[in-house]
């Protein structure tokens, strides 16, 4: 059996890291995409990658490139392209930018790799997977965007950071747009199977909330240069994994919703299923009226966005 093609158009930092993470994974042949300006650094990075393969045990491929025509056959594309934050700015400060470039991408996809799953991680991301769905008019199912897989990680980061326990074994879900009005959801933290309200006060939690949804600004803040991409990159793997092993993951994605949480048409990160299919079920999370307010308030944010690509893209 052939092995799969996994492209990422955009080698930056989040690109070079899920190239190493890919390959480390053995999850298919990986070629590394950017714009020719960067010249040799798509190249680069997978050759320097290739050249550790004895040390990693690893067989796959890495190629690098800045023709478009490269995606051709892709069974899975990951979008990075675009520009990061810069200290001060927020995600939605790159919506003007990043739509332009995720437009271009999207025709290129559209036009050599009609059978892929694509994955989005430029920001702001509910905006750019909906633009990208747009563009390529891809069924939904097989375009998604990354933020709920990391967002949900950082919650549970704090959780095991605060209980002095393994992050491993502590499940968490963070739902809604990727910024400011993302919601953390305190009863569906688990700890080994124990429901956080047994082992957390509220007051705490909602201090570990708000560190959630300022934690890319926090890693932006002692960056400087660039924003979080190591937790990106392996978040995005993830989900690419669950597509390509048909693992059936239970993941906070970014999907269209057709009607699920009364809404219609629309990019949001919800609980979902990834399987062979895409996305193969959307999870309605029961909330309290608290949680279902700071969800609408952030489908509300998500849309405002939407409506800036229909109106501008
Ligand atoms: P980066 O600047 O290191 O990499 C982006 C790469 O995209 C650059 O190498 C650039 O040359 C390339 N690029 C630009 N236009 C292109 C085009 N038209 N075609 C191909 N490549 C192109 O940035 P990064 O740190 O890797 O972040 C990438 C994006 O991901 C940013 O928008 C950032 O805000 C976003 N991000 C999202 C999340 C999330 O949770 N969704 C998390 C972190 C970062
Ligand atoms: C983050 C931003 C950059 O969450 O989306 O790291």
């Amino acid at each position: 059996m052939a092995r799969k093609k996994i492209v990422l158009v955009g080698a930056g930092q989040i690109g070079g890291t899920m190239a190493l993470v890919l390959a480390q994974k053995q999850l298919g042949d990986v070629v590394l995409i950017d714009i020719p300006q960067t010249e040799g650094m798509p190249k680069g990075k997978a050759l320097d990658i290739m050249e550790g393969r004895g040390v990693m045990g690893t067989s796959c491929n890495l190629t690098g490139s800045t023709d478009y025509a490269d995606i051709a056959g892709a069974d899975v594309v990951i979008v990075t392209a675009g520009v990061p934050r810069k200290p001060g700015m927020s995600r939605d400060d790159l919506l003007g930018i990043n739509c332009g470039v995720i437009k271009t991408v999207g025709e290129a996809i559209k036009k050599t790799a009609p059978n892929a799953f694509v994955i989005v991680i430029t920001n702001p991301l509910d905006a750019m997977v909906y633009n990208m769905q747009k563009v390529t008019g891809f069924p939904s199912n097989k375009v998604v965007g990354m933020a709920g897989v990391l967002d949900s990680s950082r919650l549970a980061c704090f959780v095991a950071m605060e209980l002095g326990v393994s992050a491993e074994d502590v499940k968490a879900l963070v739902m809604g747009g990727h910024g400011d009005t993302m919601v953390s959801l305190y009863e569906c933290v688990s700890v080994g199977g124990i429901p956080l309200p047994q082992l957390m006060s509220k007051e705490k939690f909602d201090e570990l909330a708000a560190r959630t949804a300022n934690a890319g600004g926090e890693i932006v803040s002692l960056l400087v240069r660039g924003s979080a991409f190591y937790s990106p990159a392996t978040s995005a793997i993830k989900m690419a994994e669950a597509y390509l092993l048909d693992k059936k993951s239970v993941l906070t994605c970014a999907v269209k919703l057709d009607g699920e949480y009364g809404v219609k048409g629309l990019y949001c990160g919800v609980p979902c299923v990834i399987g062979e299919n895409g996305v193969e079920k959307i999870f309605e999370v029961k909330m309290n009226a608290a949680e279902k307010a700071a969800f609408d308030k952030s489908v509300e944010a998500c849309k405002k966005n939407a409506d800036w690509v229909d109106a501008n893209a």
